[in-house]
């Protein structure tokens, strides 16, 4: 074995990932006084969060005063198609407010009014005016600030560490193996709980928002490994407006702000489209639908010779676009030498959050594996079909902060720290097993895969798409028999493709199994051999890994609403959703 053994490290808490939620959490396992060590595949300070650009979702009513929480909860769960965890919306609804502020007094210096309240703009499909931000960089200011708070509590982060394997026995888990990215040296974590903020699977697709070797679905495949269940894997959101050119940054975020600010859509007619499909909230309407509205025009024809549709805010000062978005004003300058105050954008769909993820506690973020918890975007639940843009930074900081609380009590009930050296032993050869010199390469498989998620399991699918795409993921799966790893002192790079390839190998198979099990349209998942939304749908998809990692698939049936939360949707004004196609009854 080309290893030193490992390393040993033992703190209370282990968090994995250093994004917002992984950082949230920290702070509050910290400051209920236990040990928290947090592990980063990224430098922690250019975690994924940074490219949350836009905003961050409270019922402040800062500006339109009508706003509350009930509201906040019934755009989110009306828009979400009704298969979100209605306690999930609910608790981030009511929260939202509370950490909204303090992360703004913590540092994050959102934008002001003059009455020195919070700025809040509009975001697609939100009744109010609800998003604060920071021009259009918000997850980067959070970021900053959590760090901040972090190193003020002296929370241990260490950067460039890839965890292969959560350590379980008797359904309880002990801790991680992880291994240095640059010195490949192994590191065994003991923990009384872990928490998994792993992110998504989003970069799966050849348009996406995220970046290399980020969102790869890492922390699926460790969850379903363990015993986890995954929800909603087929809910995967494409954003409206992703840029198509230059091609090496194809599906690079161009933030909803620049709509929510007064962007318009315009196809190759010089048509403002979205009359068409939600002439009364244009390019306010949702997501889901913008999305496809955006995809339509360009495969019918009325987009750009680059495959896009155009995205004009030139209306508006220089000036203005300046202070609200200086980051995409810079972005088209340094990548395509545009002016975005004087020539409109192209832009297309791009794949950008995945809104299923691990089956969890909406209370307590814990899963079905004892001492495991998962928050943020790893976790399912919250969005149901359709996320409404500026509620996933609200939900790193509300769950974050909830899953550090839960599992500090977790550690705190636990009298022992349980211990396996069969379990360790057996994430040792996990590793092991890749390093061999073989005739495949990692790089070609993920871009392989990449295409055939975008192919096959894209914007609009249908059955035989998917089959095919699942066929084609077995094919890239058995190369993995045959895969050349090489590793020295100076780079194991190789070593985490692997790993990422492996997760995103049953990522990609878990989104399309669940694909197929939906035979009807809804938000986000769109078929065109089932364009309608079905009735006897209303249920969450599950997927399960079994003791020979084969993937399973199974219904669960949707959550009975609360007395509280039918009465707020008795009330809510339906003439304001297009529910036609959302079935509340
Ligand atoms: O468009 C955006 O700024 C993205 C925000 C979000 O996904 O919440």
């Amino acid at each position: 074995m080309p290893f030193k053994d490992h390393l040993t490290q033992i703190t209370n808490v282990l968090v994995i990932g250093c994004g917002g939620a992984g950082l949230r959490s920290a702070i509050e396992i910290k400051k209920s006084g236990l040990d928290v060590c947090i592990l980063g595949k990224r430098p922690k300070t250019d975690a994924h969060t940074v490219l949350a650009a836009g905003g961050i979702n409270a019922a402040l009513g800062n500006l339109d005063k009508e706003d509350t929480w009930e509201q906040h909860f019934i755009d989110t769960y009306f828009e979400g198609y009704c298969i979100g965890d209605p306690l999930k919306v609910e608790i981030m609804a009511k929260e939202s407010p509370y950490l909204v502020k303090e992360i703004d007094e913590w540092g994050a210096d959102f934008a002001k009014l003059k009455n020195g309240k919070l700025d809040q703009r509009f975001f697609g499909a939100h009744k109010y005016r609800r998003t604060c931000y920071s021009g259009d960089f918000t997850g980067l200011s959070i970021l900053k600030t959590l760090l901040k708070k972090s190193d003020e509590l002296n929370i241990p982060i260490y950067d460039n560490q890839y965890v292969t394997e959560l350590l379980i026995k008797e359904n309880t888990c002990f801790g991680a193996m992880s291994f240095n990215m640059s010195s490949s040296e192994r590191t065994v974590h003991f923990a009384d709980a872990v928490i998994l903020c792993t992110g998504g699977h989003t970069r799966l697709w050849k348009k996406s928002s995220s970046r290399k070797n980020e969102n790869t679905g890492d922390g699926f495949y460790l969850a379903l490994k363990a015993g986890c269940k995954l929800i909603d894997m087929e809910m995967v959101q494409f954003h409206p407006s992703g840029m198509v050119l230059p091609e090496e940054i194809e599906g690079t975020l161009v933030t909803e702000a620049v709509r929510g600010e007064g962007g318009k859509l315009i196809n190759n007619k010089g048509e403002r489209f979205m009359k068409n499909y939600d002439p009364k909230r244009m390019e306010l309407s949702s997501r889901d639908k913008v999305a496809i509205a955006n995809y339509t025009e360009i495969i019918e024809g009325r987009g750009t010779k680059n495959g896009a549709v155009y995205l004009d805010i030139s209306h508006k000062s220089k000036e203005f676009i300046l202070e609200k978005l200086p980051n995409i004003y810079r972005q088209f300058i340094e990548s395509q030498m545009l002016d975005i105050s004087k020539l409109p954008m192209e832009v297309a769909p791009t794949a950008h959050y995945s809104m299923g993820g691990i089956l969890v506690n909406p209370e307590d973020l814990s899963t079905s594996v004892n001492g495991l918890f998962a928050a943020g975007e790893v976790a399912g639940g919250l969005h149901g079909a359709n996320r409404l843009g500026g509620n996933s930074l609200a939900e790193i900081l509300i769950f974050g902060k909830r899953v550090g609380i839960a599992s500090s009590k977790y550690s705190k009930k636990i009298d022992r720290q349980l211990r396996s050296n069969k379990t360790i032993a057996y994430a040792h050869e996990n590793i092991n097993k890749f390093i061999k010199n073989g005739d495949e390469l990692v790089r070609p498989l993920q871009h392989e895969l990449r295409l055939i998620m975008w192919k096959y399991c894209g914007v609009i699918k249908n059955e035989t798409l998917l089959l095919e795409g699942l066929s084609k993921i077995e094919i890239i799966k058995n190369k993995l028999n045959d895969i050349d790893i090489r590793i020295d002192k100076y780079n194991c790079e190789d070593l985490a493709l692997i790993f990422d390839l492996q997760s995103s190998l049953y990522s990609a198979k878990a989104t399309i199994m669940s694909a197929l099990q939906r035979n009807e349209s809804r938000g986000a998942h769109q078929r065109s051999d089932f364009p309608i939304l079905d009735p006897s749908f209303q249920f969450n998809c599950l997927v399960s890994m079994d003791e020979n990692n084969n993937l399973k698939i199974s219904k669960l049936p949707l959550k009975e609403l609360k007395e509280n939360l039918k009465t707020i949707i008795a009330n809510a004004n339906r003439e304001d959703y297009d529910l036609k196609d959302k079935l509340l009854e």
